[in-house]
């Protein structure tokens, strides 16, 4: 691992359950929480145990530099994320970031996020920042889930004074299907660019869609990562040019014509 990048010992402050299995933890990490950029992540692993061994990468959702700490929300589906579910406030695990590159605002009248799945927690963190920021664009959030309880981040976004629209697949709330079907209706007049974060299949219709449409667009790639600065290729996405990306320090955030989709 790089030496020029600190591994901190974070408590965990908070840690609560915010729908059926997504849950939100809170970090003291005054750095990273003034450093913190939309569409970086850290990695974070439990102390006190070799199982499993491996840390966890995890966007940010919230940085408070105020208040000196951060979020990251995950769903719990397996090992790792089973032990992190036992920190409990008090106790401490290691932290290292922000990492990878951020979002770049484009200078446009209109900002698209797409949402997708735990794919929520830097778009919800991007709208924040923009709202913070005093930015002048209009902010469209389209969040999507599997089904209406699995809707994240839904009041952050209105908090941040985002028009939001939703779509489930089993038409629970919103839009019946997916919610890059919601994504066209905004690319026809106002200069827009499009950022989005969630699985595979999701980002890759959105860079059909911008692609098509000649729409700049940013989209940030979950990929499993061992340990985040580069070293392992464990992370790695084929590239349209020709060979392959490290999520972890060539993005995690691309131009769709980046990526082999
Ligand atoms: Fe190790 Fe990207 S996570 S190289």
């Amino acid at each position: 691992m790089s030496e020029s990048i600190p591994i901190y010992r974070a408590e965990v402050l908070d840690h609560v359950e915010v729908a059926p299995e997504h849950f939100v933890m809170t970090l003291d990490a005054p750095e990273i929480a003034r450093e913190a950029r939309p569409g970086q992540f850290v990695m974070v692993r439990s102390l006190g145990t070799w199982d499993p061994l491996l840390p966890r990468a995890f966007s940010v959702y919230h940085a408070d530099a105020e208040g000196g700490c951060i979020d990251i929300m995950y769903r719990q589906v397996g090992r790792g994320t089973g032990r992190l579910r036992l920190n409990e406030p008090g106790v401490h695990v290691q932290l290292w970031g922000p990492l990878g590159k951020p979002f770049q605002l484009a200078d446009v009248e209109q900002v698209v996020l797409v949402g997708g799945g735990v794919g929520v927690p830097p778009i919800v963190f991007y709208a924040e920042y923009l709202d913070r920021l005093l930015a002048p664009v209009k902010v469209v959030a389209l969040i999507g889930a599997s089904t209406e309880t699995f809707l994240v981040g839904i009041d952050h976004l209105q908090r941040a004074n985002a028009t939001v629209r939703v779509a489930t697949d089993d038409g629970t709330a919103g839009h019946h299907g997916y919610v890059t079907q919601l994504l066209p209706e905004y690319l026809e007049d106002t200069p827009t660019a499009v950022y989005a974060c969630g699985p595979m299949p999701m980002l890759a219709a959105v860079a059909r869609i911008t692609e098509a449409q000649g729409v700049p667009a940013e989209l940030a790639l979950e990929a499993p990562m061992a340990c985040g600065v580069g070293a392992c290729l464990g992370c790695t996405v084929p590239r349209r040019e020709g060979g392959y990306a490290r999520v972890c320090t060539d993005g995690p955030v691309f131009r769709p014509e980046e990526i082999a989709w």
